[in-house]
């Protein structure tokens, strides 16, 4: 089977680069794992070591200088596809148009609501009654690219640590799926109907 290549960009504790890794151990899942980039020294960075990833941990650089060394692993790892998983540096607009369409986050609210940072904090300050994350393409704004898929969950328990806890359990089970149908459907383009809905701006939507 043909596979799309990837790389995944951590900074945190690589719940989702797990769970991608996992997914990609199947044998029908569209795409492998084959670089790693990491910002500094984390757990993701443990994790992706002893997963016997080529990781390449690039810390203490100016973006310009961040972006050149990791352009040069993605080209020599021919990687077709980013996914940001947890990964805490603002990549820059010229970096983001030389991949275009090509670079996955997932961000933990439910998306146009709080982008940035502290979004756990930010619900629950609000007294929101939901939560979730969403899954989009990576423009040159902060958060705003083109969402492909969202979940809600509702917030049984107010406390931030079991709030963020519970939300990962559902991105790991969620961006794998939602990687999967971007592959499918935009990289090896197998899927011509769920590509059509998807640009016609139908998300996948769950609540779980
Ligand atoms: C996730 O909640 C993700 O939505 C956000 O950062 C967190 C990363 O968690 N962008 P992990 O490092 O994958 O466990």
């Amino acid at each position: 089977m043909n596979k799309a290549t990837l790389s995944v960009f951590v900074s945190g504790t690589g719940s989702n680069l797990l769970a991608i890794h996992k997914a990609s151990m199947e044998k029908f899942f569209p795409g492998k794992v084959k670089l790693v980039i990491c910002n500094r020294i984390c757990p993701a960075f443990e994790l992706a070591k002893s997963l016997n990833y080529e990781t390449k941990l690039i810390s203490n650089l100016d973006i310009e200088k961040f972006e050149q060394i990791v352009q040069k692993q993605l080209i020599k790892n021919k990687i077709d596809l980013i996914c940001l998983a947890g990964f805490m540096r603002i990549l820059s607009p010229k970096f983001v148009s030389n991949w275009e369409n090509k670079i996955l986050n997932i961000h933990p609210s439910i998306l146009p609501l709080f982008p940035g940072i502290n979004t756990h904090k930010k619900v629950l300050s609000k007294g929101l009654k939901i939560h979730g994350s969403t899954v989009h393409v990576v423009n040159k704004k902060l958060d705003s690219g083109k969402i492909l898929g969202q979940f809600a969950i509702p917030i049984k328990n107010k406390d931030l640590k079991t709030l963020k806890y519970e939300i990962k359990k559902y991105e790991n089970i969620f961006y794998p799926e939602v990687i999967r149908k971007y592959i499918w459907t935009f990289i090896l383009k197998k899927d011509k109907f769920l590509c059509k809905k998807l640009i016609k701006d139908e998300q996948i939507i769950y609540s779980y």
